[in-house]
């Protein structure tokens, strides 16, 4: 089988994939700027992985987005990779190229810079309190290293887990990282500029996050990677306390641009119109 005529097509492959938003995400730049494309959501087995990826390629999709469980074997697949996929480990793009080369690339990375950026500019001279030590850690931590944070303190439930990811990535960024477990919270707060979550804790379906924000500086800003629900616990707590939160939803759409620009050749835009048009579709499951 293999596509023809001008139709762009992509994918975003995981499992469970009902519920990304990435379909809407693409289609709704598909929209804005005309292009007869398509972006297709694709339910694959972490065993039927790699055949895939190879089907979809030699059917000639342009490339996939890459979400749980695959992000690890994307990066392990493919043939060449950028920075932030190989400091990872994990990749959440495979670009497939017209002479037979996967590249993986990892844009969440990005799309954390991008949303912190937005939020608050550089961090050069900053502290950020990172809780979580899995792979979205390892993406915030390069962003975080990226935008010129001056310490990173890493929590972790598991404390073990964040002292062997600081050893790992202190020589990836300049900032200065530490590892504590979630006691060592009410000792880091005070410093802390930004307090980023990269657990899963608080997503649709997990408990929320146990920890109490007034230690925070009044100054200090929470950003949740979680956008399932849009507004989470943590974020509640934050605004309820007077400090400015930030959603996931500015990390989704900013990772996914660079995306769409490789399958479909338009750099797009991050609006308040596709926030909205988002926003929409979590509401209606
Ligand atoms: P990802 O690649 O999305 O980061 P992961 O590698 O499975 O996913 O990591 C999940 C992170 O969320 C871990 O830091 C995990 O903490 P542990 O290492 O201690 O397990 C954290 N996490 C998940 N549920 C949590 C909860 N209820 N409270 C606190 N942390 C939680």
């Amino acid at each position: 089988m293999s596509l023809s005529g001008k139709a762009r097509i992509a994918g975003v492959v995981g499992w469970p994939i009902g519920h990304s938003l990435s379909p809407v995400l693409h289609g709704y730049w598909l929209a804005e700027h005309g292009i007869d494309g398509a972006l297709v959501p694709l339910a694959i087995r972490r065993e039927d992985f790699s055949e895939t990826i190879v089907s979809l390629q030699r059917a000639g999709f342009r490339g996939v987005n890459v979400t749980v469980p695959h992000k690890e074997a994307a990066f392990a697949l493919a043939h060449v990779c950028d920075h932030a996929a190989k400091a990872a480990g994990a990749a959440n793009l495979l670009i497939f190229q017209a002479d037979g080369t996967i590249e993986a690339r990892n844009t969440d990375m990005l799309g954390l810079m991008q949303s912190v950026r937005e939020a608050m500019g550089r961090l050069d001279g900053k502290a950020v309190v990172l809780l979580g030590a899995g792979g979205a850690a390892r993406g915030a931590i390069l962003a975080l290293g990226e935008l010129g944070a001056a310490k990173i303190h890493l929590l972790n439930r598991h404390a073990d887990k964040a002292a062997t990811l600081m050893r790992a990535m202190q020589p990836l960024v300049k900032s200065k990282l530490s590892a504590g477990g979630f006691q060592d919270w009410k000792g880091a707060a005070p410093a802390a500029d930004l307090l980023i979550n990269s657990t899963s804790a608080g997503m649709a379906g997990n408990p929320p996050l146990a920890l109490d924000l007034a230690p925070l500086k009044p100054s200090a800003l929470v950003l949740d990677i979680v956008y399932n629900p849009l507004e989470t616990e943590l974020l509640k707590q934050a605004k309820a306390r007077g400090h400015k939160a930030i959603d996931g939803l500015g990390m989704l759409m900013h990772q996914a641009a660079p995306s769409f620009e490789a399958f479909f050749g338009v750099k797009p835009e991050v609006t308040p119109g596709l926030r909205a048009r988002l926003i929409e579709a979590l509401a209606h499951g």
